[in-house]
């Protein structure tokens, strides 16, 4: 996997348009297409009126649509502020099961001016499909993505 052209392609594909929501999806699409081996790809807000995660743009089949902090892979994520790894889906404490046939995941953290917006999650259907290096590598394209999401 080429990490830097995944970049450019998400950056061009998002400058010149500040929809968050046209953003997102198109991030999804191009991250589900672009890198191997994912049964789903999406994004995760946070609402400050509800107070919980809620479903954004995604490809894969319908998820869950709320999750508080704290709870599955994601809400772990959004309340440590930590992209999280994880080899197998079953031998993690509360992980939501949104489409079974998930068995790793990782979830990156969305921070912008240090507020956590939401979530990346990316769901494999193999055990240990995520790397240390793509765990490095989504952070750091998030990272530098999430500015232009934002402005
Ligand atoms: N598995 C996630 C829930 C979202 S779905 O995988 C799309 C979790 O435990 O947070």
């Amino acid at each position: 996997m080429n990490f830097d052209t995944l970049e450019k392609e998400l950056i061009s594909l998002i400058e010149g348009e500040s929809n968050l929501i046209a953003n997102l999806a198109n991030i999804s699409a191009s991250i589900f297409h672009s890198y191997h081996g994912l049964n789903w790809c999406g994004f995760y807000l946070w609402s400050d009126e509800d107070q919980e995660l809620v479903l954004g743009p995604f490809q894969g089949k319908p998820a869950c649509i709320r999750i508080k902090a704290g709870k599955g892979v994601c809400g772990t994520s959004y309340l440590k502020r930590e992209t999280i790894r994880v080899e197998d889906v079953h031998a993690f404490p509360g992980h939501i099961a949104c489409d079974s046939a998930s068995e790793s995941e990782l979830v990156v953290p969305l921070i912008h001016n240090r507020i956590v917006m939401g979530v990346l999650d990316l769901d494999a259907p193999v055990r240990n499909h995520f790397s240390e290096e793509d765990a490095k590598s989504f952070s750091g394209i998030m990272a530098r993505v999430v500015p232009l999401l934002w402005k």
